[in-house]
């Protein structure tokens, strides 16, 4: 079966940062340049894992396991090598351009429900596109700010003012099955009508890129009909709680920054995206549910709420800071009740960017000025704020911030002064302690414990089941702590010789000044082959890309390879450093030849060659002195 070639590998493991794909099954701290954890592949109690982000790849200097990110979906899950390329690219929000050809999409019961949205897809944006009838809409939409190559990007539509268009285009295709269940259909005494008609289509696809659903907007001054937007009713593919606008584009962003934008609308996503940022999604007509923000988790780790500046998505981003957590949440706020796409037309683009980066707010300050009581007069009011706001404020990981918090407070609060607030957060404060000795959270550091646990919002629906959940996540894991090196047993020339290599891996200028060097070798077989690999490969590439080269070593090589870059030195290297290396193994070079000679002339000895015997011992001789 022909698959991808050697160059859409490399790129595909390019694409993906290794540490965020194995903090999904490990959990990984920072140490110098690489990332340490557990080995997931021997049992451990001292971390050897170790990942490098940068030149994408693991290797354990426990079990010797080393590997790209290909490899470590293949050993971990156990897979083939299909599968795991499948997954690597799910992970990276890459749809992979294989054939249908049958073998993988017959196997997905729901294959043919994508494939009936995804055509629907592809003829409302024919509509809109190519058609005479799509002319008007054109025009709604440029006046909008959606310019040709945005319907491209996002794949808008047009839905015409008919009843049947889908059903006559695409019904004699699929069977009733498949019609019934694809939500593009309204059956009504027997007759069936497409479920959308007049209106501008945005497919909603899922994480990987298939087309689930749609979300068609009215858009004509005449339209009576009561809904802006209509969704596709729930289906098998298609569940509004779990899916998010733009997840399949602003995946391979989040996972590199970690971090995500949560908008309240289509329209906003596209704002920011045409603003160049990429990490935004967007809840589909509901409220943000439990359900997303565990599908977030796994690839993020701070969300930004920038939801509408009116009052609906105030509570919003109130319910939304609940179901995340205060640590992990910062809120932008959008001025004059606007929402950020309209902000983006009212200023512009840039300053829409602007907001989203530089016009973030702690939860804290959010809920000051959101729970804050109107009338402040009333003392009932001002104590009912406080008992709100002392929790919430006693959470705050930072002692210099709680007092921030509690100032800002007094200066609201009429009738009560600095020390009668911060006793009420002192008291709360008392209580996150407790609760944490009693989970057993007390190492943690104060802002990584589970909100949930401490939460006092209203209506917290979501706290049973949730913290199954916590404990499945890598990055609640118990934490690892000093990193531990077991070095196999190297000699000293094999150690030095290791780290030379490592660093004309990383320094082109000290792998070329060997390279020119001809009488340079090293003193064992391995490193020398692996010398003289990395040479041909640095002949045709600039760097050496380990998910490029790792493909044309054998296993063993492969792990030398690996655990030779993974090798933690200091990122400065020098001419003495260099030096320094080559003495140690140029000794134990001469030492080698030393032996040989000795070894040929007990040989000759053996043999009653006389003259050999006179020869190597002048040259025993000469030897011994270079040592
Ligand atoms: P908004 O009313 O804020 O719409 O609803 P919007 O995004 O600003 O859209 P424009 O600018 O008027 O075109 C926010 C989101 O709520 C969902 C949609 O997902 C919308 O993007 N919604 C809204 C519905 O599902 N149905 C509706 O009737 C209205
Ligand atoms: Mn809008």
């Amino acid at each position: 079966m022909s698959f991808l070639t050697k160059e859409e590998l490399t790129e595909l493991k390019n694409q993906v940062n290794i540490a965020d794909l194995i903090s999904q099954y490990v959990s990984l701290v920072k140490s110098g340049k690489n990332y340490l954890g557990l080995c997931p592949f021997h049992g451990e109690k001292t971390p050897s894992f170790n990942v490098n982000a940068e030149k994408g790849f693991y290797h354990c200097f426990g079990c010797g396991k080393s590997g790209d990110a290909i490899d470590f979906i293949k050993d971990y899950k156990q897979v083939g090598f299909v599968d795991a390329v499948k997954d690597v690219a799910d992970f990276a929000g890459i749809t992979l351009n294989i054939e249908n050809n049958g073998v993988e999409e017959k196997d997905n019961p729901n294959a043919l429900l994508y494939d009936i949205n995804n055509q629907a897809a592809r003829l409302y944006h024919i509509v809109l596109t190519s058609t005479e009838i799509g002319e008007q809409a054109r025009l709604y939409l440029e006046k909008r700010g959606i310019t040709s190559e945005i319907i491209k990007q996002f794949n808008i539509g047009l839905a015409p003012d008919e009843n049947d268009f889908i059903f006559e285009n695409l019904a004699g295709k699929f069977d009733e099955t498949v019609q019934a269940n694809s939500g593009l259909f309204n059956f009504s005494s027997n007759k069936v009508f497409d479920a959308f008609q007049n209106r501008i289509m945005f497919p909603l696809k899922n994480e990987y890129g298939h087309v689930v659903g749609f979300s068609g907007r009215k858009w004509q001054e005449g339209d009576t009909s009561k809904a802006k937007y209509i969704n596709t009713s729930a289906t098998s593919i298609f569940d509004k709680s779990y899916e998010l606008y733009n997840l399949d584009k602003a995946k391979p962003t989040i996972s590199k920054t970690r971090e995500v934008y949560l908008m309240e609308g289509f329209m906003d996503v596209i704002a920011a995206h045409k603003a160049g940022i990429f990490n935004v999604v967007a809840t589909m007509g509901t409220a943000l549910t439990d359900k997303h923000v565990k599908r977030l988790r796994k690839i993020a780790k701070n969300y930004v709420l920038i939801y509408d500046g009116d009052n609906a998505g105030q509570n919003a981003i109130y319910k939304a800071i609940d179901l995340i957590g205060e640590s992990k949440t910062q809120i932008v706020r959008v001025p004059e009740g606007l929402d950020p796409d309209d902000y983006s037309k009212k200023y512009s683009l840039e300053a829409l960017a602007n907001l989203m980066e530089n016009g973030r707010i702690q939860p804290t300050e959010f809920l000051i000025d959101y729970l804050k009581p109107e009338n402040l007069s009333n003392l009932q009011n001002q104590l009912d704020f406080i008992e709100q706001m002392a929790p919430v404020i006693a959470r705050v990981p930072s002692i210099t911030a709680q007092d921030a918090f509690i100032r800002k407070l007094v200066e609201i609060l009429p009738d009560f002064e600095y020390n009668q607030v911060e006793q009420s957060v002192n008291l709360k404060r008392e209580n996150v302690l407790k609760s944490r000795a009693e989970t057993g959270n007390f190492e943690e550091s104060f802002g990584n414990f589970d909100e949930e646990q401490f939460s006092n919002y209203p209506d917290p629906g979501f706290i049973s089941g949730e913290h199954e959940y916590y404990e499945s996540f890598p990055l609640h894991q118990q934490e690892v702590i000093a990193p531990v090196r077991p070095q196999p047993n190297l000699s000293r020339s094999e150690r030095a010789e290791e780290q030379l290599l490592n660093r004309m891996i990383y320094h082109q200028n000290v792998l070329q000044k060997f390279a020119d060097d001809e009488t340079f070798r090293f003193v064992h077989q391995r490193y020398q082959n692996l010398f003289e690999k990395i040479i041909l490969e640095a002949m045709s590439f600039d760097e050496i890309d380990p998910s490029h080269f790792g493909t044309s070593l054998d296993a063993e090589e492969k792990n030398l390879f690996y655990q030779i870059l993974s090798l933690d030195l200091p990122e400065e290297t020098s001419s003495q450093e260099l030096e320094d290396l080559v003495v140690v193994f140029a000794k134990e070079m001469e030492q080698i030849k030393f032996s040989e000679l000795q070894k040929q002339l007990e040989n000759a000895q053996k043999l009653g060659n006389k003259k050999r015997e006179l020869e190597l011992t002048i040259q025993i001789i000469n030897q011994k002195k270079k040592i």
